[in-house]
C-alpha cells in the first residue's frame, strides 16, 4: 500500500517536473509582447514607451524646434513679458546693467532668466532641479555648483517653496559678490512677513521692497543688498 502511493507520488512529481520545464522552454524561447517593438506611429514625438522594455529608439522633436513653439505661444510670451516688465523697474533704479552677472534660482521653464536676457543682460545664468536646455540648466538651489561671489545679483521667485529656505538663502548670498543684491519675489504681504523673509538673509540689508504684479499674481518684491560682513 505504502509503497504503491510513493510510486504515484513520484509518477505525479515526474510530469509536474516535465510541465515545468516545457514552461520554461516556451518562455525562454518567446519574447514577451510587451518587447515586441510597435509598428511606426504616425506622429513620432507623441510616442511614449509603452513599457519599460521598450527597446524601439524614441524620436524627440529636435530641441531647438520644440523650443521655438514653446516660445511662441502666447502664455510664454505673457508671462515673458511680466518678467520684463519686473526686471526693467530694477534696471531703472540702477541695480541691473548690462554687464550685471544674473543668476535665476528655480527659474523653472525659464522665463526669468530669458527676460533678463531680452533687456539687455549678456551674463544670465539659470538653475532648476529638471533643466530646460538651453535657458535652464540642472541644479540644487540648495548646493549651488558655483564660486563664492561669482554673481552680482540672484533671483528667485520661488523661496516659499523651498525644502529649507534657510540653506536656499545661504547659497544665494554665498555666490553673489559683496555689494551685489539678492531679490525675491513672494506672496504679497505687509511689513511683517518682509521682516520674517528678511531674517533669512543674515549677510544682507533690504534696499527695496515694492507691490507688484508678476506672471498675473500680486507679489511682494524684497531686494537686498550683501553685504562685506555679516550684520
Ligand atoms: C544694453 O544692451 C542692449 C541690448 O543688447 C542695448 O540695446 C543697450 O544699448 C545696452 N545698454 C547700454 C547702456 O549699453
Ligand atoms: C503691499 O501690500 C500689503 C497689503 O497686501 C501692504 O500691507 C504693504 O504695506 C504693501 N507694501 C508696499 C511696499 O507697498
Amino acid at each position: 500500500m505504502e509503497k504503491n502511493v510513493e510510486k504515484m507520488l513520484n509518477k505525479v512529481s515526474v510530469v509536474f517536473l516535465s510541465i515545468g520545464t516545457v514552461i520554461m522552454v516556451i518562455m525562454i524561447l518567446q519574447t514577451p509582447k510587451t518587447c515586441i517593438s510597435p509598428e511606426a506611429p504616425s506622429k513620432p514625438h507623441t510616442h511614449f514607451p509603452r513599457s519599460t522594455c521598450d527597446s524601439s529608439p524614441r524620436q524627440h522633436l529636435p530641441l531647438a524646434k520644440k523650443n521655438a513653439r514653446v516660445w511662441s505661444s502666447k502664455a510664454w510670451k505673457s508671462r515673458l513679458s511680466s518678467f520684463s516688465d519686473y526686471f526693467l523697474r530694477f534696471r531703472d533704479l540702477g541695480f541691473l546693467q548690462n554687464h550685471t552677472k544674473a543668476l535665476c534660482l528655480s527659474a523653472g521653464a525659464g522665463h526669468a532668466p530669458m527676460a533678463l536676457s531680452q533687456i539687455g543682460l549678456a551674463d544670465v545664468t539659470g538653475i532648476e532641479l529638471v533643466d530646460s536646455i538651453p535657458l535652464v540648466k540642472r541644479a540644487d538651489p540648495h548646493n549651488l555648483p558655483f564660486f563664492d561671489g561669482v554673481f552680482d545679483f540672484a533671483f528667485t521667485a520661488h523661496l516659499a517653496e523651498a525644502l529649507f529656505p534657510w540653506r536656499f538663502v545661504e547659497e544665494m548670498e554665498r555666490t553673489v559678490r559683496h555689494g551685489g543684491f539678492c531679490v525675491v519675489a513672494v506672496d504679497e504681504c505687509g511689513g511683517d512677513d518682509v521682516r520674517d523673509i528678511s531674517k533669512f538673509f543674515t549677510k544682507s540689508k533690504v534696499v527695496d521692497v515694492a507691490n507688484v504684479t508678476l506672471e498675473g499674481s500680486k507679489r511682494t518684491s524684497i531686494l537686498f543688498k550683501v553685504q562685506d560682513s555679516p550684520t
